[in-house]
């Protein structure tokens, strides 16, 4: 048996800030944010939205696209750093709002890598029989956690969700290899001490520059595209196919030279490599199922085709799933 992706679905809030609204913030033009980092707007939580509600749409769209009600769920997996509260989970809000009760529902903290993180611990658990049916989510909104005065960090993030529904199908489809990495000597390139979700649009939100969002970045650049080009040569080797039989990679939309970066040292042409980063800056664990919903959506991905998920992130973690669609 292996797990296939039987639906995907996104879902952000309504506002969206460009780099111009940006510019009016803070001193930072469209000029440095698109030329260093290839984002044009974000999407950002209003004060009193929710964004286990945001999760909650892009899951029911997965599970429409599936043809399966929530009832037919064995497991939620949420890959999150965005939780509203340290408890109730973010899984278990999500499950409280999709209806189903009584089946395992949980978060991993993972970052960025979030998505790849919980797909991965589904696919093991579907592999193991446990479950048949397992909806697993990435779902973050940095932007509330970051420091608004520091626009070297502030420009970077964005909010949303994004889901697919993994089921357990015999044949040659499904999830071919995921490997998973994580580094505790690294974890001062990148740290998030606050929790909570808050609005950045709310005037009250004011957090203690130590507890916001810090960042190495020009370091985190150099180790995101090392981690990333690693799990991907790894991945390939492991399902024993080639670089070059990759029909599409799905990357984690950090900043578009990271992943000009990727490709050029795999050799990649750009057209093999999805790109959504421009409309929604960095939306952490959201990143890659929003962009693998986009990709499926503009007709990138079809049947049989050989997808690469990767993505690195705070921790330091990083990791790859090799899909055949
Ligand atoms: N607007 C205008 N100028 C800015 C801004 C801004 N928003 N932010 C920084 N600058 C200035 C700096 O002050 C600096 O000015 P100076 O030379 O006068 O001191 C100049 O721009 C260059 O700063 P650098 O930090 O060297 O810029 P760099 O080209 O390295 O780009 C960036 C910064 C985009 C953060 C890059 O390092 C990066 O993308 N790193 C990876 C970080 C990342 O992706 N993190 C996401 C989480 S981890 C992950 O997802 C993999």
């Amino acid at each position: 048996m292996a797990s296939i992706i039987a639906g995907t679905g996104r879902a952000t809030p309504e506002t969206v800030i460009s780099n111009q609204d940006l510019e009016r913030r803070m001193d930072t033009s469209d000029e440095w944010i698109a030329s260093r980092t290839g984002i044009r707007q974000r999407f950002l939580m209003r004060s009193g939205e929710s964004l286990a509600e945001i999760a909650a749409q892009a899951s029911r769209r997965a599970l429409e696209k599936a043809g399966l009600s929530p009832a037919a769920l064995d497991a939620i997996v949420v890959g999150t750093v965005s939780s509203e509260y340290a408890f109730p989970s973010f899984a278990c809000q999500l499950q409280n709002l999709l209806g189903v009760n009584s089946i395992p529902a949980f978060d991993v903290a993972a970052a960025c890598s979030g998505f790849v993180y919980a797909l991965a611990v589904a696919d093991f658990a579907l592999r193991a029989g446990s479950f048949k049916r397992v909806l697993v989510v990435g779902a973050d909104a940095l932007s509330t956690m970051v420091d608004w005065t520091d626009r070297s960090t502030a420009v970077l993030f964005g909010d949303g969700a994004g889901a697919a529904v993994l089921a357990s199908e015999p044949g040659p489809r499904g999830v071919l290899a995921s490997l998973l990495r994580s580094s505790g000597e690294l974890s001062d390139l990148l740290t998030l001490r606050a929790t909570g979700v808050r609005s950045p649009l709310d005037a009250e939100l004011r957090r203690s520059p130590d507890d916001a969002l810090k960042m190495r970045g020009p370091e985190l650049f150099k180790v995101a595209v090392r981690s990333m080009e690693e799990v991907t040569r790894e991945v390939v080797e492991r399902a024993g196919v080639r670089l070059d039989e990759i029909d599409l990679i799905v990357p984690h939309q950090a900043n578009v030279r990271i992943i000009n970066a990727i490709a050029q040292r795999l050799g990649l042409k750009p057209e093999k490599v999805f790109v959504n980063i421009e409309r929604y800056g960095n939306t952490s664990a959201a990143s890659v199922p929003i962009a693998l919903d986009e990709a499926v959506e503009a007709g990138r991905i079809n049947q049989g085709d050989l997808v690469l998920l990767i993505a690195c992130g705070g921790g330091l973690t990083w990791g790859s799933s090799l899909i055949r669609w």
